[in-house]
């Protein structure tokens, strides 16, 4: 399909959908300066899940994993939501896209205004304690900055034992409230905006083959073929930040040719 064809497809799919939601994934914050996964500059191309991303890996080393996310956590509180997340949170805002469903823990999407997120692997702001019930968001607590600077590995002011990232590792199970969230508005949505992501990890990637098993449909967004795309209606190839504000841009054109007089 051409490509102007894509574009004309896609904004007529997400203009006369009746309950729309997106699943993103690192692709879309790549953009703001934070680096996927998989691709060549991964992280996982550089270091290995297993020894920074499992609870086996913390309890060995969590000085490292530490490391590993307070400079994780750094890179982020310097990055700035990019013209992806604005869009979706300008498309939740006209009252078409009813959710966010994320893969990733950055907070771009809240930061970007995105108000109805469900955060499938956690936020990397938030800690908890290994031991008891205490947690804290370093965001709303004011904290992450000097939590980052923070050179011992952090203990819970309560009960002195380890506090972990409250992120979801490899190998641990989604919190149910989460998943069952995701699951139920992929049931519900007629169409889905698959984002920025290689479609390899789950129960995430189950999101759009439950959207398609409820004869929804998929627009996948992503500069190149993921495992996700052989079950997309639509596949646009290219940047989140360059695609979906086109995309946003042109629903709002027809929303305002809808709102005009109608000539005689
Ligand atoms: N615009 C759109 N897509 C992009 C862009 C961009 N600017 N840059 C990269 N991509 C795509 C890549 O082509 C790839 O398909 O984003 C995808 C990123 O894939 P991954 O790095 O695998 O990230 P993700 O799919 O979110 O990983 C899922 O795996 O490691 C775990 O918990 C971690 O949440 C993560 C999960
Ligand atoms: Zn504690």
């Amino acid at each position: 399909m051409r490509v102007e064809r894509v574009f004309e497809r896609a904004a007529d799919l997400i203009s006369g959908s009746r309950f729309c939601v997106a699943l993103t994934g690192a692709g879309i914050s790549a953009e703001s300066g934070v680096p996927t996964f998989r691709g060549s500059n991964g992280l996982w191309k550089r270091y290995r899940p297993e020894e920074l991303a499992t609870p086996e890996a913390f309890f060995r080393d969590p000085e490292l994993v530490w490391e590993f996310y307070k400079w994780r956590m750094e890179m982020v509180l310097n990055a700035r939501p990019n013209p992806a997340h604005r869009a979706l949170a300008e498309l939740e805002r006209m009252g078409i896209l009813r959710a966010v469903i994320t893969q990733n823990v950055d907070d771009l999407h809240r930061e970007a205004g995105s108000r109805n997120v469900v955060e499938l692997h956690g936020n990397i702001f938030r800690v908890r304690c290994t031991s008891c019930p205490y947690r804290e968001d370093l965001k709303e607590s004011g904290r992450a900055g000097e939590f980052v600077e923070e050179t011992d590995v952090p203990r819970c002011p309560e009960c002195g034992s380890l506090l972990r990232p409250d992120v979801v590792w490899f190998g641990e199970a989604l919190r149910e409230e989460t998943i069952g969230k995701a699951f139920h508005l992929a049931q519900e949505a007629d169409l889905m905006l698959v984002v920025g992501t290689s479609g390899v990890v789950y129960p995430a990637a189950y999101l759009p083959r439950v959207v398609k098993e409820h004869g929804g449909r998929i627009i996948e967004v992503n500069v190149e073929e993921s495992a996700i795309t052989p079950i997309a209606d639509v596949f646009v190839q290219g940047k989140a930040g360059e695609v979906l504000p086109v995309l946003v841009n042109r629903v709002e054109a027809a929303k305002a040719g809808e709102n005009l007089p109608q000539r005689e």
